[in-house]
């Protein structure tokens, strides 16, 4: 493995949605295994910036390179370079019910895997073992949208980690979870990246970004990058924080 390799490169990327500005000239980089955080206020970005590094959607102007090659919309013309792009990325959406559409929870976690030519005794052993990391067994053959809010995130990851993405990102992974639920699926984040899983995860709630992340990419208002630097760095720089909106005067810094 080539140390410090950056697996993801954007290079004065611009975004927007018709006249509504996203992103504006992000430059950033990803090294493979790292964790890192995408920080911002409401409708700063974060959510624009995660679906260019999952394939969703393409910058306007600028660039981005993904292991090694530029990717463009083009790109996925070739179904080689989108398959393999694909099962590299596992991306988690805020809202679980955007991404969970089968008849059960089994064939949800199935899904994937047959749908890139897994043989069923493999997808079998697929469903069994990812439902018994995320603690869903006795859920398997429930329907999705029968689930709470922790199982139905707790389902969309286990689909997701059925393909075994090398990298992992997750759109606000904690919003609206129980404190168990939480402490359940922060603890398991961080044991897929100590094996070797990048983990990137976009919050504008601060209490976990220590854990989360070594380094955290802070968005400005104005869609801009405001800061990327060491966590501990952009927590404890409480000027800074209350400038792009991410706490109010009450916030004292620091761990
Ligand atoms: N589908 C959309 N159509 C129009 N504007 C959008 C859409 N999605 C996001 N935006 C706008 O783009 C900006 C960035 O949004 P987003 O990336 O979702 O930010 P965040 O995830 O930080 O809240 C916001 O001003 C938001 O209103
Ligand atoms: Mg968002």
């Amino acid at each position: 493995m080539i140390e410090n390799e950056k697996i993801f490169e954007l290079n004065s990327v611009c975004f927007a949605y018709q006249d509504e500005t996203a992103l504006k000239n992000i430059n950033f980089n990803v090294i493979r295994g790292e964790k890192v955080s995408i920080l911002g206020a409401n409708g700063s970005g974060k959510t624009t910036l995660l679906r260019i590094l999952s394939g969703l959607a393409f910058p306007q102007s600028g660039t981005f390179h993904a292991f090694g090659g530029e990717l463009t919309k083009k790109s996925f013309d070739d179904d080689k370079v989108a398959s393999s792009f694909h099962r590299k990325i596992g991306f988690i959406f805020q809202d679980s019910d955007a991404q969970l559409f089968c008849t059960s929870l089994r064939e949800e976690i199935a899904f994937g895997p047959l749908q890139i030519g897994m043989a069923d005794e493999e997808v079998r052993q697929r469903v069994s073992d990812v439902a018994r990391l995320l603690g869903i067994e006795l859920l398997l053959d429930k329907a999705p949208f029968n689930l709470s809010g922790g199982e139905k995130k707790k389902a969309a990851i286990a689909a997701v980690l059925a393909l075994s993405p090398e990298v992992l990102i997750l759109d606000e992974p904690t919003n609206g979870l129980d404190p168990r639920t939480t402490r359940f699926l922060v603890n398991l984040l961080l044991t897929l990246n100590k094996a070797g899983k990048t983990l990137i995860t976009s919050t504008h709630n601060l209490e976990l970004v220590h854990e989360l992340s070594d380094r955290a990419v802070l968005f400005d208002e104005d869609h801009t990058i405001a800061a990327d630097a060491p966590t501990a760095q952009i927590l404890s720089d409480t000027s800074l924080l209350r400038r792009v909106n991410l706490v109010d005067e009450s916030y004292r810094g620091g761990l």
